[in-house]
């Protein structure tokens, strides 16, 4: 099997979507399902950092690798659990903005400073957590992925941020980044018995179709709670129905964006493989973090 790297931007213009919370849940569930994520923070919010219970800490971010002054490899830093690293933001992320502005390459920077990792095939996922705007590090991260994936609330008006952020995707294929796809779009915190929100979601299918996952992420006390404990849902309450929809949507992700790929060596078909481990294993209740465990609660 080979590892193909594939870079994965979670984006929205619009504020308080669920992006973070989708990010760090999907990382979280994929790397309990033995794919090796890299979650990088583009936010100065840092929310996805404290959410995968690190601590902002100062020049630990991508804003010394955008300006030239640190590798990539020297950011990256492991969480708590196996399979799971993060590139954190910090104070000084919010001074990428107007460096990017001044750079003529600001839409080849971010692209030029993930290369390494990414050709490194280090990671199976390369998961970029975006700050709500159409700013200038949102476009460089667009610049710089694969796929975007949409986070949206089935909520009026739903279909005109997702017209915007489409439109901005359509501009850098067509410019920049020509093999830019949309990877998906995905509900969150959906009360599934408002009359509004399945008038919403259908309309949603039906005008982006099989790019719209199955799995819709229910609005859950739990998910909210988890940030402030340092711990994504799915390992803090893995029976929660918040976890539970993660990780849900984390097989449908890896189903549609499968990174280990068969190398056909020989003209000799294969012999047939038995079930691979990591896939018969399932996401485990009890993913074992590569430390101690932490002081999280048993299933409430
Ligand atoms: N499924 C859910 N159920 C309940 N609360 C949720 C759920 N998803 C997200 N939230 C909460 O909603 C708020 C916004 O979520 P989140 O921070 O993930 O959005 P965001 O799009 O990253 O925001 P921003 O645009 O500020 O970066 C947070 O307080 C989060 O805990
Ligand atoms: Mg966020």
């Amino acid at each position: 099997m080979e590892r193909q790297t594939k870079v994965i931007a979670i984006a929205n213009q619009k504020g308080g979507v669920g992006k973070t919370t989708t990010v760090v849940n999907l990382a979280a569930a994929l790397s309990a399902r033995r794919r090796a994520v890299l979650v990088i923070d583009l936010d100065p919010q840092a929310h996805a950092t404290l959410g995968l219970g690190l601590e902002k800490q100062q020049g630990v971010s991508m804003y010394p690798v955008l300006i030239g002054l640190k590798d990539i490899a020297d950011v990256i830093q492991p969480t708590k659990w196996n399979n799971l690293n993060v590139i954190p933001s910090e104070v000084d992320l919010a001074g990428a903005e107007v460096e990017l502005a001044m750079r003529e390459d600001r839409l080849s920077v971010m692209r030029n400073a993930l290369a390494p990792v990414k050709e490194s095939g280090a990671f199976d996922y390369i998961v970029l957590d975006c700050p709500p705007s159409l700013g200038l590090v949102m476009t460089s991260a667009l610049a710089a992925t694969d796929s975007v994936l949409i986070p949206t609330q089935a909520e009026y008006l739903a279909m005109d941020g997702l017209a915007l952020i489409t439109s901005s995707i359509e501009k850098l294929r067509a410019g920049v980044n020509p093999s830019l796809e949309l990877n998906g779009i995905v509900f969150t915190m959906v009360n599934s018995v408002a009359r509004l929100t399945q008038d919403v979601i259908a309309e949603v299918r039906n005008h982006f179709d099989d790019k719209v996952y199955e799995t819709v992420i229910p609005r859950n006390v739990r998910v909210s709670e988890a940030p402030s404990m340092g711990t994504p849902v799915v390992f803090l309450d893995p029976r929660s129905k918040g976890a539970e929809a993660y990780k849900a949507f984390a097989w449908e992700f890896m189903a549609k964006n499968p990174t280990r790929v068969q190398v056909q060596k020989s003209s000799v078909p294969p012999a047939p493989e038995p079930k691979a481990a990591d896939e018969s294993e399932g996401i485990s209740d009890n993913p074992v973090p590569s430390t101690q465990q932490t002081d999280a609660p048993a299933d409430a």
